[in-house]
């Protein structure tokens, strides 16, 4: 089992109040990582760490270190990390422009997709690796925002594939979708982890138990406990993730 990310010592703070504390932690390349804990544990700093999407945040500091692949993220240039290091919201947010133009955005933009015929190929493939070609391919010219929720989200997914990344981060990203749609980004992300390393944040508990290779529990800044999510769920080491996943709190 080889590493993707090996987190040290971590600690991050807003306005100097420590939220994330003295945190130590790896990704498995092509595991579906799951963090759970109740609102204000610290999940949300944790992934803006990771791709350091919270760098321009002037309130933000942070001590220890983040790796991936054995670099150090600081090492590397902040538009080449993000796109190795992929982020899905809550809220899926497509761009108002069409299906096709969504997804060739970045691309195009970034320069390294650019012939009309890749482009197309590009469209079809990341379209049919989040279950949506079928879909959408007569409508490829539509606004994205005719689309429903489920769908938006799984546009936004293949928007993030069409950048090659090489690690997913997912925020809750079911938290606004029926149990149907929910159930397809659920059998997506299983499927996505043949390719990518996934960390998954969700503020449900079943979905970790359904879809992570191993699930950490974050309480008030502080990972309690990480393990196999079999182990996790039926034998908690500590009596808090205990709590916690048998609903007792939170
Ligand atoms: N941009 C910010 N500025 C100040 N405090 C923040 C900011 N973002 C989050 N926090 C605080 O940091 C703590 C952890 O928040 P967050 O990482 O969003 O937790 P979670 O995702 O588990 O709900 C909370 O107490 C939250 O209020
Ligand atoms: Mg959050």
């Amino acid at each position: 089992m080889v590493d993707k990310i090996k987190i040290e010592n971590l600690s991050c703070y807003y306005n100097k109040k420590c939220v994330l504390e003295f945190l130590n932690l790896n990704v498995v390349k092509n595991e579906i990582l799951g963090v759970i804990g109740p609102a204000n544990s610290g999940k949300t700093t944790f992934l803006r760490t990771l791709n350091r999407m919270n760098d321009f945040d002037a309130t933000y500091s942070k001590k220890g270190s983040v790796y991936l692949d054995d670099d150090d993220i600081l090492d590397i240039d902040v538009e080449t990390l993000r796109r190795r290091v992929g982020m899905l919201f809550a809220m899926p947010i497509p761009l108002p422009m069409s299906i096709y133009d969504n997804i060739t955005y970045a691309p195009k933009r970034l320069g390294f997709v650019t012939k009309k015929i890749d482009l197309d190929n590009m469209v079809e493939s990341v379209l049919r690796n989040v279950s949506l070609w079928d879909e959408v391919k007569d409508r490829l010219c539509v606004s994205a925002v005719k689309m429903s929720g489920g769908q938006q989200q799984r546009l936004c997914i293949a928007r993030v594939l069409a950048i090659n990344p090489e690690v997913i981060l997912f925020d809750e990203p079911c938290s606004g979708l029926d149990p149907i749609s929910t159930a397809k980004i659920e059998e997506l992300m299983i499927g996505l982890k043949e390719k990518y390393t996934i960390v998954l944040v969700t503020n449900n508990v079943k979905q970790a138990s359904r879809v992570s290779d191993r699930t950490a529990f974050f309480l008030m800044g502080k990972l309690i406990e990480v393990d196999k999510t079999g182990k996790l769920f039926v034998s908690p080491k500590k009596k808090e993730t205990e709590d916690y996943i048998t609903g007792r709190f939170g």
